[in-house]
C-alpha cells in the first residue's frame, strides 16, 4: 500500500506540475546529480513518448532537440519528434540528418513487458545495446549518455561495454523509479570513441 500512494503522489505532482508522466523526476534528479547536460547542448532522446524527458530537457538547454519512439509524441514547442524504431537504419539516418552535433544522448527507452523475467532482461538488454551503438554513431567527442537498464543477468556486460566508450561510467537508481522496480541508469560522461 505504501508504494501505491507513493506512485500515486508523484503522478499527482507531475500533472500538477505540468509534466507528461513521472518519469520527469528521473532526469531532473539525473541532471541535479550527474549535470549530464550543458545549457547549449545538442539532445537525442531515445525512447522518448509521452514526452516528459523532452520537457525537461527544453528547460535545460537552448540547443536542438529531437525525440524518437515507436509510439507518436504530443507536439511540443521546440522539439521536433519522429516516429520510428531506433534500431532502424532509415530512422537513424533520418536523426543524423536532422541534429548534428549531439552532445547528449538520453534514453529511458524499454521493450514492452512481457511478465517472464528473463526473456524482459533480455530484450532490456538487447535493446541497450541499440541505444549505445547508436549513441556511439551520433555522439560528438566529449559528449555524454544516459541509458535505462534493469539490473540482473547480463547488465554487468552491457555495463563494461559501455566503458570502452565513455572516460567516466556511474550507475543511478533514482527515488522516483517504482519500488522494487530493478530499472538503473547508466550515466557515460566524455564519449571518446572505441578502444584499440
Ligand atoms: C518509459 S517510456 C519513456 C518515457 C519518457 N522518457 C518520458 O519521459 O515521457 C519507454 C519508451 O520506449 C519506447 N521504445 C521501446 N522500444 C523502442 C524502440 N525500439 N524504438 C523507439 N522507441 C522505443 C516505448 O515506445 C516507450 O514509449
Amino acid at each position: 500500500m505504501g508504494s501505491q500512494w507513493g506512485k500515486d503522489r508523484t503522478y499527482v505532482r507531475a500533472m500538477r506540475e505540468g509534466y507528461r508522466s513521472r518519469a520527469a523526476y528521473k532526469l531532473l534528479e539525473i541532471q541535479e546529480r550527474h549535470a549530464v547536460i550543458r545549457d547549449d547542448d545538442n539532445i537525442l532522446d531515445l525512447g522518448a513518448a509521452p514526452g516528459s524527458w523532452l520537457q525537461v530537457a527544453r528547460s535545460l538547454t537552448r540547443g536542438l532537440i529531437v525525440g524518437v519512439d515507436l509510439s507518436a509524441i504530443p507536439p511540443l514547442e521546440g522539439v521536433t519528434t519522429l516516429v520510428g524504431d531506433l534500431t532502424a537504419p532509415a530512422l537513424r539516418d533520418e536523426v543524423r540528418t536532422l541534429l548534428h552535433p549531439v552532445n547528449v544522448v538520453i534514453s529511458d527507452a524499454a521493450p514492452k513487458l512481457s511478465g517472464h523475467r528473463s526473456y524482459d532482461q533480455a530484450r532490456a538488454i538487447g535493446l541497450g545495446e541499440e541505444v549505445l551503438a547508436f549513441a556511439c554513431s551520433v555522439l560528438k567527442p566529449g559528449g555524454n549518455l544516459v541509458l535505462k537498464s534493469f539490473q540482473g543477468e547480463d547488465f554487468s556486460h552491457l555495463l563494461s561495454e559501455v566503458k570502452q566508450y565513455f572516460l567516466s561510467v556511474r550507475t543511478f537508481r533514482s527515488t522516483a523509479s517504482r519500488k522494487g522496480s530493478a530499472e538503473i541508469y547508466i550515466i557515460a560522461k566524455n564519449f571518446v570513441g572505441p578502444s584499440q
